[in-house]
This record gives C-alpha cells, structure tokens and sequence, in this order.
C-alpha cells in the first residue's frame, strides 16, 4: 500500500529533474562567498522580493531566527500573532537565543494595525522596548490563511509609525502569492526583513532565505556564522531552489485545489468538523468531535495515510507536489474509514462506562 503523507508540504522528495540539475550545479565554498549558484539564487530572490539583498540558509528557522535577532537587543519585545512559528514553533529560539520576549496578540493567528498599537509600550524603564512586529503569510497553524493585504499594509505602517520594524514569516508567501494573484514583491512591499523557504511547498530537499535591505543582510550573514549556518558547497542546495522556483511555484494553484477538496470532502464526514474558509491555501484543519488526535493519527496510519495531532483534538492536512488528485481521493476514502473506527471504538468505550 503506498502511503500518502499529509503531515506537512517539508515530506516532499526532489524529482528527477531537480536532482540533475542539483548534480550538475557549479559551485564554490559559500562561506567565502564563492558560490556562484548560491548567489545566483540570493538574486533572484531579491529581485522576487523586491529587497536591495538575500542570504541562503540552511531553515526557516533559521532565516526568522537571524532576522529578528538582527534587530532586536535583549529584553526587546517582538509582537506576532497567536501560533506564530518563530515562537511556539523554534525551540524557543526566539527568548533563547535572541533574548527577546515576545507579546502574543489572540486570534488566528492574524491581527489588526489597532492591535499592534495597542500592545506597544512607550519607552518606559519599567516597560520592554517593543521592537519589531512579525506577520506569517500565509498563517501555517491558523489553517494555512492568507492575510488580508490592506491588513498587512496597515500592520507594517502602524509599526514604523511606533518607530518599530516589521518582519514577515513567508516560509508560505509562495502559497500567499498564488492564492491572492499577487507578486511574491507586493506581498513582501515596506517589510523590512522577510523570510522564504524553498523546503515547503516549492518541493527543494532544504533552505531557506532572508531578504532585506543590504545593511540588515550584512548583520545577517554575521548571525548566520554564529548560529553555525554557514555552508560551503552550498550550490547543491541552492540549485534545487532556482529549480524549484521555476517550476513549481504555478503549480502551487493545484495543492490549494486539492486541500479544498480535501476539507470539503472531509466536513462531509460525521465526527470531524472543518472550518471551510476562502483564505485557506494548502493546510487543512480539522477538529475531532468524539476521538483524539493520537487514535485518528494512528487509525489513519493503519489505513496507509499521514497526518499531524497539533492538539488533543485537531488534526493538520497538508497538500504539497507529492500528492495528486486520486491520492487526495484515496485519503479522503482512508479517512472515513479510519474515522469510523474511532467513532466505533469511543461508543464501546461509553458503553464500557
Ligand atoms: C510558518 C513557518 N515558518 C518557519 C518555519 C520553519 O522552517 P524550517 O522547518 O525550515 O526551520 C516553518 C516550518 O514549517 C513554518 O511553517
């Protein structure tokens, strides 16, 4: 039975086509800049981004991780929103490394231009420099969600307002791009440092960029040495990002497709609920009435498909290049299969007592 693996767009292995051009890449140490492929890259990427520079590194992680220590001192506050990556999801990087604290604003995981006002403090000795506000686009654990850009554009000019900087997660902003019709240039426009990642639905095997202004990179590429990011043959890497720029960014239409499909199949379904939303691009969230994560998780494993628990009682789908349609098809089929047999198994336990 070949396993269909929903548990993130990171699954996804490189084609055919993207290891030669990996195998044939020319390359140089990159740690004395002398990759000519990974520049190539960090142009091209800058130019998508519409910043003056760019810098390869290894992660998502890492790209956030940089850019936000390059622009905060410790004891410095960072607004996100809730679920944000570079704080639940980084290994508390973000306090560790960095020495910031971050202040969480509720919701989805979006928030307004009125928020970001509201929880900046003035400069105070008793209050925490609020430094820099970070905006994920699009919101991986609020669902996979697009941002409303007129919010975006109110958020970042609400933050130089307050004299603060803005950052923007796009480890997605390929997806954003797609599924708004916009550049990758107009979704990242005022931001002043921005993070990609070419390992998530672009389908390359690893890296990821931080793209700024030249001055905000040249900090950067110190941190990234510190944070032990420097790679030298970097140009394997980096040559199945240009790859993957150039043939797998449209087809991203196709994954927003199928996750609709998916979560329309799936709220279909008695026992699961979905949240059918028109900001969804390729994440699914689905919330469990009668089981747990873990006995779906793992009815579904045994029924050949891959998912995520992201709490006791939600589930996270993932569509990426790896999946077709029938696969979405045979998955859709597994799920409610595997779903009964939960529902089945928590009624003999009620009946159990
Ligand atoms: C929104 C977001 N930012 C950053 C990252 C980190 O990327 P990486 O796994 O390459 O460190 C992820 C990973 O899933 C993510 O979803």
């Amino acid at each position: 039975m070949a396993v269909i693996d929903l548990r993130s767009d990171t699954v996804t292995r490189p084609t055919a086509e993207m290891r030669r051009v990996m195998a044939n890449a020319e390359v140089g140490d990159d740690v004395y800049g002398e990759d000519p492929t990974v520049r190539q890259l960090e142009e091209r990427v800058a130019e998508l981004l519409g910043t003056q520079a760019a810098l390869f590194v290894p992660s998502g992680t890492m790209a956030n991780q940089i850019a936000l220590r390059a622009q905060v001192r410790p004891g410095d506050k960072v607004i996100i929103g809730a679920g944000a990556h570079v704080w639940m999801y980084e290994s508390g990087a973000l306090a560790a490394l960095a020495g910031a604290q971050t202040h969480v604003l509720p919701g989805d995981g979006r928030f307004t231009a009125a928020a970001v006002r509201e929880a900046f403090t003035p400069q105070d000795p008793y209050l925490s420099p609020t430094r820099v506000v970070a905006v994920e686009n699009t919101h991986n654990m609020g669902g996979g969600l697009l941002w409303d850009q007129d919010e975006v554009t109110a958020v970042v000019t609400a933050a130089h307002a307050l004299g603060m900087a803005a950052h923007l997660d796009g480890a997605r902003l390929w997806n954003a791009a797609i599924a708004s019709q916009t550049s990758e240039r107009a979704l990242a426009a005022g931001f002043d440092s921005v993070s990609v990642c070419l390992s998530k639905g672009l389908g390359a095997p690893a890296g990821s960029l931080v793209a700024g202004s030249r001055e905000l990179i040249t900090t950067c590429h110190r941190f990234r040495k510190m944070y032990g990011g420097g790679m030298r043959q970097a140009g394997i890497l980096a040559a199945a990002g240009l790859h993957a720029l150039t043939h797998h960014r449209e087809r991203l239409a196709q994954d927003h497709d199928h996750a609709r499909h998916l979560a329309e199949s799936l709220a279909q379904v008695p026992g699961l609920r979905v949240a059918l939303r028109k900001e969804m691009t390729n994440i699914v969230m689905v919330d469990l009435e009668r089981t747990s994560a873990a006995t779906l998780v793992a009815a579904a494993r045994r029924h050949g498909v891959l998912l995520g628990a992201v709490g006791a009682r939600r589930v996270r789908l993932v569509t990426h290049l790896d999946v077709d349609r029938a696969a979405i098809d045979a998955a859709v089929a597994a799920l409610v299969q595997a779903t009964r047999e939960c529902q089945a198994e928590a009624d003999a336990q009620e009946r159990a007592g």
